[in-house]
């Protein structure tokens, strides 16, 4: 392990606003826009919502702080992090699960990043801004993403995208990039939410989005939406934790969790809150899938003044969101090669993004010449996601508690939150949160899944 030139190669963020963009930046992405919308509508709306704002304030929120903390105490990434507190124990085992987790994520991750590079492009020539009918946007995206090459140049320069910012390091590249980004970002949704919602039958989707149904939900739905949450959080592999490791220490680390909770939250209900008004006034399927966004949004800006210009503008802010996620996956895996083996910054970025890559092809072909190629009615970009965001992740977060709440032990956290901080008046609660409910409800939905 090298501790001599970490702090050249590794950094830190230049202000306390900084890391909370930097954070949201993590959090706030394509989990939000595009899969957060799409698995609502296959899992049945309302109730849906309600089970996933659960997760995210009992499980998903104390965990974050969890990984902030033991980031910031150890300065280090996510192995490195569980080797300094338990030296040579199994636990430094959830550090290598989520190296291995960020992996995964990255490689179908920057499929979808790719995707929303070539909306921008195809705004530019207004290739997708004359549709006739929504049906016409939903098969101009089925043939786009079918298209071998197009959707293989379009991950890579999305790869290419992450490696450059990456590469410049934490606070020149990937704070910088977030600073714009997200308050242009909430303007935006909110003016496209007016719209939706004044499209003749917009009510019809507020009530499916809204209206708790609790016959549609088991616990395969929980589970999902569990998932869901982790991911939407960058929580479970030891992001926020990498993220956490860059702070100095005079950060408060309890507000800046409930900030960026808010923040991603409030931005995927608001996303909701675009999507299935339109999608209910267009007479499309909820259901739709993972094309549900790409198809749904270019019909919405073929029926407005300046729709070509918005539609530019919103798929720039879109990819700017999914970039500022993407490169904290790629820096979760290159901070392990670069604390851990030594290597530096550029060799990490250069080795790792390119086998994400090579790994990212068959989840890139996944709606082409790989779509028959399914295993239990899944595409390989399905099992991916599906390993990663419902079982990795989960399974991640629930090790994270369990560490902190009963391994390192809730008291050398909290002494370490208190660090340059006030008195954290809310410790028993998230003591509670974090010894029992976080694992226990993350134990109890894999036990209802694997036993139903
Ligand atoms: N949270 C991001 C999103 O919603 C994706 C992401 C970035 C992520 N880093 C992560 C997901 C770490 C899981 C773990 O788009």
């Amino acid at each position: 392990m090298t501790t001599g030139n970490d702090s050249k190669q590794r950094g830190f963020w230049n202000s306390r606003f900084g890391f909370i963009l930097a954070a949201s930046g993590s959090a706030v992405g394509l989990g939000n826009i595009w899969k957060f919308p799409y698995i609502v509508g296959e899992n049945g709306g309302g109730a849906f919502v309600l089970i996933y704002i659960l997760c995210t304030i009992a499980v998903g929120l104390p965990i974050m702080l969890a990984e902030f903390t033991i980031g910031r105490k150890t300065n280090l990434n996510p192995v490195g992090a569980f080797q300094t507190l338990k030296p040579n124990s199994y636990w430094v085992g959830i550090g290598y699960m989520g190296v291995l987790a960020g992996f995964f994520i990255l490689s179908f991750y920057g499929v979808v990043g790719g995707w929303t590079l070539a909306y921008v492009f195809k705004s530019f020539t207004q290739a997708i801004s004359n549709f006739a009918s929504p049906q016409e946007a939903g098969q101009f995206f089925d043939s786009f993403i079918a298209n071998t090459w197009e959707s293989l140049f379009y991950h890579a320069l999305f790869m290419g995208v992450c490696v450059g910012i990456v590469l410049r390091g934490v606070h020149s590249g990937i704070e910088r990039a977030c600073e714009i980004l997200m308050p242009t970002l909430v303007i935006f949704l909110i003016l496209l939410m007016f719209r939706s919602l004044t499209l003749p039958g917009a009510m019809e989707g507020v009530e499916f989005y809204l209206k708790p149904d609790f016959s549609k939900i088991g616990p395969q739905t929980i589970l999902i939406a569990l998932g869901q949450a982790f991911f939407s959080l960058s929580l479970g592999m030891g992001c926020m934790l990498t993220y956490g490791s860059y702070l100095p220490e005079d950060e408060n680390l309890t507000s800046a969790t409930v900030y960026v909770v808010i923040f991603d939250t409030m931005i995927a209900l608001l996303v909701g809150m675009v999507i299935f008004p339109a999608v209910f006034a267009m007479g499309l399927e909820p259901a739709e899938g993972p094309s549900l966004v790409f198809s749904v949004l270019p019909a919405v800006f073929v029926g407005i003044p300046f729709g070509n210009f918005i539609s530019i503008v919103f798929f720039i802010l879109l990819a700017i969101a999914a970039i500022t996620s993407g490169i904290s996956l790629l820096e979760v895996v290159s901070a392990y090669f670069i604390d851990q083996r030594g290597w530096s910054r550029k060799k990490a970025v250069v080795i790792t993004s390119t086998i994400i890559f090579v790994f990212g092809i068959p989840s890139a072909l996944s709606f082409g010449v790989l779509s028959d190629a399914k295993l239990f009615g899944m595409n390989f970009f399905d099992h991916i996601d599906n390993i990663a965001s419902n079982y990795l992740l989960p399974l991640g977060g629930m090790l994270t508690a369990i560490f902190v709440g009963w391994v390192w032990g809730t008291k050398s956290a909290e002494e370490e939150i208190e660090k340059h901080e006030t008195i954290f008046h809310w410790g028993h609660i998230w003591g509670f949160l974090i010894r029992y409910i976080s694992p226990v409800a993350v134990l109890l939905v894999f036990l209802a899944k694997f036993f139903p």
